[in-house]
């Protein structure tokens, strides 16, 4: 599939001035515009493409209707596995087994469990990664665990690189995280790292994909250089997790944090994962050393002694309904590959730009996401005067994206339940309301 000409922003631009708005006089009369022969030629090939798809079938795995959902990047669908699953959890596990089935139900096992699932589409062995806590607790636990070990290598190591236009949370934490430990922090762009990461550097935090552009940054190359200088580093997964590869184990990444409610479709407030790479699990000295991490826990000694492996990622009593709610939205996964939904996400984004560019009138949005391949995740964020009041009424006619201020429209795709016919009609809605004024 071609690549579109939509205009697109340069790398990481941020999204703060104004851009210029009509450079083209819309329709006289307003109202939907009809199809133009291309239009309908995309209509034809969105039909064509859903029916070549692989995973179209994956749909009926979730609660669905005909609103067109692009917002799987913020909160994903609803998985049809999750309702009667947590019934029976609520009912029979807690209602009837009650404290029995700490054992005899798998809760107190259930993050390393889960982990290990969620590991899988990462790339990642099992006995790495732990569910569990917020992405931003566990963005602490990882920052500062990391540069611990860092200042292990040398006490000289007193900076936190942080991608400068990283989600906000994770900028807040490692300044907390820099005032405990001795370090500072240094905003760089996430591009820039490997030129930036030296001799001081203790470790850099980097988001896998920009939140609002969708740019997917070098994960290989950026690790390969960090570690060339000595220091580790920390990638906040959130946007590229049930979207893409990520590699963590075939990179040789350090630390990793993600959620599991954007592609993994986990829930409002599901549990966020934490990946400490086997080799520095020994080492991995968590500023959280929760009764739950504990060697022994329920011998409940007054000394601390941390547990082997993925479990020293753990704090207090996992949220075992949010957890196991998560556990059933993975049974999706079971028979996909992760190579098969990138695919079919880089089809949808290719295919969404070329629409907008066909349907939407010249010059009313401008796309902030790569056009490559090779940078892009799997949302098209689309600059737009006016973004807010635009996706208002977007999400009135059936379209669902999100807005972020000033003036961003950003529309995720989700391979597992997103189709190419919705993504050409909510192009048109897109157009039809920017014609409509
Ligand atoms: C990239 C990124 N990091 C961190 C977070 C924050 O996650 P949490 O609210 O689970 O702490 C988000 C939330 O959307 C995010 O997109």
């Amino acid at each position: 599939m071609s690549e579109t000409t939509i205009p697109t922003e340069s790398a990481g631009a941020e999204p703060t001035e104004p851009e210029p708005t009509v450079t083209r006089p819309g329709p006289a009369e307003p109202g939907p515009a009809e199809p133009s022969p291309a239009g309908a030629a995309l209509a034809d090939e969105a039909a064509a493409l859903d029916a070549a798809d692989p995973l179209r079938a994956k749909r009926d795995a979730f609660t669905l209707d005909d609103t067109i959902y692009l917002d799987g990047n913020s909160l994903g669908a609803l998985p049809r596995a999750v309702p009667p699953r947590l019934a029976d959890v609520v009912a029979r596990e807690w209602g009837r087994l009650r404290i029995r089935s700490w054992d005899e139900s798998g809760w107190w096992t259930a993050p390393e469990r889960i982990g290990d699932r969620v590991g899988r589409l990462l790339g990642a062995a099992p006995g790495q990664v732990v569910v569990g806590d917020s992405t931003s607790v566990n963005v602490f636990k990882a920052v500062v665990a990391a540069v611990r070990i860092a200042q292990e290598r040398g006490a000289h190591r007193d900076q936190i690189l942080v991608d400068e236009s990283t989600f906000p949370t994770d900028g807040y934490i490692a300044e907390s995280a820099a005032r405990m430990t001795g370090c500072t922090v240094r905003p760089v762009a996430a591009g820039d790292v490997p030129t930036a990461v030296g001799s001081r550097t203790a470790v850099a935090l980097v988001n896998h994909v920009d939140y609002r552009t969708g740019r997917l940054h070098d994960l290989p190359g950026t690790t390969a250089a960090v570690h060339a200088a000595g220091a580790l580093v920390v990638w906040d997964v959130c946007h590229s997790a049930g979207a893409l590869p990520v590699g963590l184990d075939a990179h040789g990444v350090d630390l990793a944090v993600g959620c599991t409610y954007k592609y993994l479709n986990g829930g409002p407030g599901a549990p966020a994962y934490l990946y400490v790479a086997r080799a520095h699990q020994p080492r991995f000295d968590s500023p959280l050393p929760g009764w739950n991490s504990h060697a022994d826990p329920f011998g409940m000694a007054s000394a601390y002694t941390p547990a082997d492996g993925a479990v020293r990622g753990r704090v207090g009593t996992p949220d075992i309904l949010s957890m196991l709610a998560l556990e059933a939205a993975l049974e999706v996964w079971d028979d996909v590959t992760i190579e098969d939904v990138r695919a079919k996400s880089l089809a949808l984004t290719d295919f969404f730009l070329r629409c907008v560019e066909d349907h939407v009138p010249a010059g009313r949005v401008r796309s902030i996401t790569p056009a490559a391949h090779a940078e892009r995740g799997s949302q098209v964020a689309l600059r737009c005067a006016e973004a807010g009041e635009v996706m208002a009424e977007l999400v009135r006619r059936g379209v669902v994206g999100d807005f972020r201020r000033p003036d961003v429209l950003r529309f995720g795709f989700t391979p597992l339940y997103t189709g190419f016919a919705e993504v050409e009609r909510a192009a048109r809605v897109l157009a039809d309301v920017l014609e409509e004024g």
